[in-house]
């Protein structure tokens, strides 16, 4: 479970590791698959926000799979989709992911620490009932706009 969870901040590895290639790059692929990634994110979200607000029966089998993907989702290291230059400044509206994200005082990586611990939580206590579940979503939407409202644009 350590090793699983030892998040690496896609940031600092994206502006370490990945250098943005010599040439003229809309990093087409990188941009949508970490947009398709975050869809992912949301799907499984959403199925755990719909037991917690009745609008799906609560199924605990379900509610585990579902808590247990956002965790692996949280786990990924994704830092070759984050390089450099994939900023909304550099690419327009292709993107949503703000300059910050890759500046030297960013805070990215403990916003992806605090993600991946409230989806650790979740994981540990989604299948054992709706009680349990609920508490978790808090922590864990909190942790989605503790990202998104400092590095992704409106
Ligand atoms: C560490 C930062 C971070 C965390 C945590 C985070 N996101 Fe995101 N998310 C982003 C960024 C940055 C973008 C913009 C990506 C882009 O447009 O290239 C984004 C985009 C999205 C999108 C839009 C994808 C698209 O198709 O354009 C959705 C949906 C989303 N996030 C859902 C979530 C949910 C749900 C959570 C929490 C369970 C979450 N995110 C947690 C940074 C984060």
């Amino acid at each position: 479970m350590k090793t699983l969870l030892k998040i690496v901040s896609f940031t600092a590895l994206a502006s370490a590791m990945v250098a943005p290639v010599a040439h003229a790059e809309n990093f087409k692929d990188e941009v949508e698959t970490r947009k398709a990634h975050m869809q992912v994110v949301k799907y499984n979200m959403g199925v755990l926000a719909d037991m917690a607000k009745g609008k799906r029966e609560y199924d605990s089998a379900l509610a585990d799979a579902a808590a247990n993907n956002m965790l692996n989702l949280a786990s990924m290291n994704n830092m070759a989709l984050w390089p450099k230059g994939s900023d909304n400044e550099s690419l327009g509206d292709k993107t949503k992911a703000k300059p910050a994200i890759w500046a030297a005082d960013s805070k990215v990586g403990e916003k992806h620490q605090a993600w991946a611990d409230a989806s650790k939580n979740m994981a540990a206590v989604a299948g054992q009932g709706l009680g349990d579940l609920r508490q978790a979503m808090g922590p864990l939407g909190k942790s989605c706009k503790g990202c998104h409202s400092d590095y992704k644009a409106k």
